[in-house]
């Protein structure tokens, strides 16, 4: 039932805004030169102040649904990953589907929030290809993110690395011989303390305090994720790839999670893998989170570099500490 599904259309949208290593500079004690030595980043695109977040979902679903040549009433589905909601109720899809299906009438599109981290892109086109046994044709799925929003943008730590966008795909029947043909969805609980935004939820709901003490900032131990991430995204490319019976080799392009370019770095050398091989944008975005697997993606297919037929290993890791890896045949 779920075989032959996988990606039939797919769009992407990010700020106008650029924020570059020098504008950094000016705002933090650091330097483009050691931004760039230690993340590979060059540049990242920041909403501007009052842009709506959810406008870029919308912005990346419409351009999904073009390029998979269906309309909006046409969707069963749809699933938005990201790790953090535009309002705590209700969950981002509401405002997106509200969006794509603007002076349509159109009801009775279900839709739900997935929240797996950075990983969340990953998990939510498993989950889609596992709703097909339930009778959907045609699925959303969009990672949307707005850590610009969540960045303390005077700890220089953190805010030299991220920055927004959304990527969206259509899942959908592909034909047999395509599709997404194995996913491996993992995570170790124990590690949730490398990454996290403390206030704002039910355990430490917003006060003057917590603003005052910058609990509403995503805090994160670089190190250790650093360490993590490299083995995460190895383990869970070679067991995805394994349940697909497919050997490494055989992969045309491996897209992980844009984080920092010696993650990147280090995951391509541990696995061997042709540097040709790998999707990289992160000079240009940053990290992006959730959508930074389906903005690569997009500009892999725009520019002609990824095509029908080719193997795709995503791979990722996020807050929880989650990751996980598909293989798709596109
Ligand atoms: N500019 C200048 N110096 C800096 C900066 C900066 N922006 N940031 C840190 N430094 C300094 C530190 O203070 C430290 O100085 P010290 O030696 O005097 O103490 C020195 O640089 C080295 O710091 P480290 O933290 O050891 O640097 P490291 O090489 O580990 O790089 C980094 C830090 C880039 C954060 C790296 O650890 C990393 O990328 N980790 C993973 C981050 C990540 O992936 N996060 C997101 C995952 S989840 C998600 O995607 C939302």
């Amino acid at each position: 039932m779920t075989k032959g599904r996988g990606i039939l259309g797919i769009g992407a949208a990010v700020p106008e805004k650029r924020l570059t290593n020098r504008d950094l500079e000016q705002m933090v004690e650091t330097s483009d030169e050691w931004i760039t030595q230690r993340t590979g980043i060059r540049e990242r695109r920041i909403l501007g102040e009052g842009e709506d977040p959810t406008q870029l979902g919308v912005e990346a679903g419409r351009r999904a649904l073009i390029s998979a040549g269906i309309s909006s009433k046409e969707l069963g589905l749809v699933i938005t990953a990201a790790n953090v909601q535009v309002m705590p109720v209700p969950g981002s899809s509401a405002f997106i589907l509200e969006g794509l299906t603007e002076g349509l009438k159109v009801k009775d599109i279900p839709f739900f929030d997935l929240i797996a981290g950075c990983t969340g892109f990953i998990y939510a086109l498993e989950v889609a290809r596992q709703m097909f046994a339930g009778g959907y044709e045609y699925i959303l799925v969009i990672g949307l993110e707005a850590l610009s929003r969540f960045t303390n943008w005077q700890e220089r730590e953190t805010c030299v690395l991220f920055g927004d966008g959304a990527g969206a795909v259509v899942v959908g029947p592909v034909g047999e011989e395509r599709g997404i043909l194995a996913s491996y969805l993992a995570a170790d609980s124990s590690k949730w303390p490398l990454l996290r935004v403390e206030a704002g939820g039910i355990k430490t709901p917003a006060s003057q305090q917590t603003v005052a003490s910058g609990q509403h900032f995503l805090q994160m131990e670089g190190r250790g994720v650093f360490e993590e991430a490299v083995k995460m995204m190895e383990r869970a490319s070679l067991l995805a790839l394994e349940q697909a019976g497919i050997a490494k080799e055989k992969v045309d392009w491996f897209v992980p999670h844009q984080a920092n370019l010696r993650i990147i770095n280090a995951f391509a050398k541990r696995l061997h893998i042709p540097w040709n091989k790998v999707l990289v944008n992160i000079e240009r975005f940053g990290n992006t989170s959730t959508a930074s697997i389906p903005l690569a993606l997009d500009e892999a297919v725009r520019d002609n570099r990824l095509h029908e037929g080719d193997l795709v290993v995503t791979c990722g890791f996020g807050a929880g500490v989650t990751y996980g890896a598909n293989v798709i045949r596109w």
